[in-house]
């Protein structure tokens, strides 16, 4: 089993590994950057800030809240940048907002457990508000590459006003670029001859260009069940080729579910069990792809579409300490990349001690090794999935972040299968944490999408 496991990169590493000693015991760095301003650079900001840590954070768009601001552009923006957020009109989250919320900032009293995208990039907004966060976040500043220096970081970065570069110099790095702004595309025969619409899920605004049309849907994941719940009910048909197994629900008269794709003719599809359907337009759901261009070879971290390594502790780049990762882990709820960022801002203003690169190495060594237990594949190097709250508790033991309470990955648990049980109800129920322990749920449907977070204050 070790062996299939030690994959060139993982064997790549270990021969490679040097040591860097930017983080000096006890001291505090005197300068971090940060990549990017969603829900994990917002986090970042936050505990820099509490910290004492002097920083920047750097952020491509003119806008802060990442994936949960809704842009009508597609393809690029209005600076000719890739569209980063994939937001769509009618959003709700699909995890119920005590699994998100930011620690000692809930949401105001009457929001639903499961609020409207525009409500929760509200709330980032009022978040950013609130933690004076703004005055260090610097919009509009793309980074291009990001090189180690010997002993810095160099970040250079293109202002979309001026299209000029500029290179900053830190001595702590935080990338949380995000993780769904690079389409996964598979390739299918004959569909370079089809004459109807292919779109990703990335690109979905909203259901009405859909009305009355022949759709097929790829994939049953977040995107292709929440997609396949806003489609039923206004296409002419509504075809959905995936192999998840959960408890279809009785979405519409005209929603067929159909298994893989077989190839593309030019009005339509066959699938595998030989059955044939018309088409006017596909949503790929079939998630996305990691990408780091900015990162240069010199990170001495390995990346490719699936992951990201080697991480200790899921977040900290073990060649170069001085680096950490945040919101790159998969299968998780929001609260592990508001804990990354806290481990961040902790180690980053000397908080706690890492161990030594070799340790760090053997402890990430360990975790591949225990891969194949959980049935996960070396691809799968950054999930968390199941371990989520032992990795919360390790988080603390290690830097003394706020423990994320064992109830908070219950709800998650809970929320993770009853979404497959009740797809086009479980948002119509609040929840409430009773201790670290316990929770409540009872049903509350509510008419529209309330979100009593005021105006006045983001
Ligand atoms: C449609 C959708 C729905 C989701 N719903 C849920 C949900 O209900 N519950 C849940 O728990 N999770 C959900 N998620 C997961 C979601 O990714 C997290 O909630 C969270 O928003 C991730 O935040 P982030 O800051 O890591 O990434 P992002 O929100 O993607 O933010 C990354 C930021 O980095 C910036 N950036 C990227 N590259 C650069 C660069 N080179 N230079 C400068 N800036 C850069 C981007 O502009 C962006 O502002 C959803 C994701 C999607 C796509
Ligand atoms: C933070 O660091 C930058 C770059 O070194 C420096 O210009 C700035 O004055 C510092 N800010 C504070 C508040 O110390
Ligand atoms: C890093 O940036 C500094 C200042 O711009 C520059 O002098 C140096 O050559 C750069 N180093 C690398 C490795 O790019
Ligand atoms: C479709 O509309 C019907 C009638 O309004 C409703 O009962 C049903 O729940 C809707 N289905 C979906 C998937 O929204
Ligand atoms: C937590 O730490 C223990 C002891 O080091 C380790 O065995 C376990 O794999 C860690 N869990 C996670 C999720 O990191």
């Amino acid at each position: 089993m070790a062996r299939t496991l030690l994959s060139c990169a993982t064997v790549f590493c270990l021969l490679t590994l040097e040591v860097t000693d930017v983080l000096t015991v006890g001291k505090p760095v005197s300068r971090a950057c940060v990549i990017g301003a969603g829900y994990s650079g917002l986090a970042v900001a936050r505990y820099l800030q509490q910290y004492g840590v002097n920083y920047t954070v750097f952020e491509a768009t003119r806008h802060i809240g990442g994936t949960w601001r809704f842009d009508p552009h597609v393809g690029t923006d209005e600076d000719g940048l890739p569209l980063f957020t994939s937001q769509y009109k009618y959003l709700r989250t699909n995890t119920p907002r005590q699994t998100m919320e930011y620690n000692g900032f809930p949401f105001p009293e009457g929001t639903p457990s499961y609020p409207s995208g525009v409500c929760f990039y509200r709330y980032l907004k009022l978040f950013a508000n609130k933690f004076d966060l703004m005055k260090n976040i610097q919009l509009r500043s793309f980074v291009t590459s990001v090189k180690w220096a010997g002993d810095r970081w160099n970040v250079t970065y293109m202002k979309t006003d001026t299209k000029s570069d500029d290179t900053e110099q830190c001595d702590f790095l935080v990338v949380a670029s995000g993780e769904y702004r690079f389409p996964s595309f598979p390739k299918f025969q004959g569909q370079n001859l089809f004459k109807g619409n292919i779109i990703h899920s990335h690109d979905y605004k909203e259901p009405e260009p859909y009305a009355n049309r022949r759709v097929l849907l790829v994939g049953a994941g977040a995107s292709g069940l929440d997609l396949a719940t806003q489609l039923s009910n206004i296409t002419a048909k509504l075809v959905h080729s995936h192999h998840l197994q959960y408890n279809q629900p009785d979405f519409s008269t005209t929603y067929v579910k159909k298994p893989d794709i077989r190839e593309f003719t030019e009005n339509g599809v066959f699938f595998q069990d030989g059955t044939y359907e018309d088409i006017d337009d596909v949503i790929f759901c079939t998630g996305y792809d990691f990408e780091h261009p900015f990162l240069d070879q010199s990170t001495g971290v390995t990346t490719t579409g699936k992951y990201v390594l080697p991480l200790y502790q899921h977040t900290v780049n073990i060649r170069h300490p001085s680096m950490t990762f945040v919101g790159k882990s998969k299968r998780v709820i929001n609260k592990v990349m508001e804990v990354q960022a806290e481990y961040a801002a902790a180690l980053a203003s000397a908080k706690f001690q890492l161990p030594n690169q070799e340790s760090m190495l053997k402890t990430w060594l360990d975790h591949v090794y225990s891969l194949q237990a959980q049935g996960l594949k070396i691809v799968d190097v950054n999930v968390i999935g199941s371990q989520m709250d032992n990795y919360f508790g390790n988080m603390t033991a290690e830097a003394g972040v706020v423990r994320t309470p064992p109830v908070i990955t219950d709800i998650r648990d809970f929320n993770a299968k009853n979404r497959l049980e009740d797809l086009l109800n479980y948002r119509d129920y609040d929840y409430e944490l009773i201790d670290d322990n316990r929770y409540r749920r009872w049903y509350n449907k509510r008419e529209g999408f309330p979100c009593p977070i005021d105006d006045l204050e983001i």
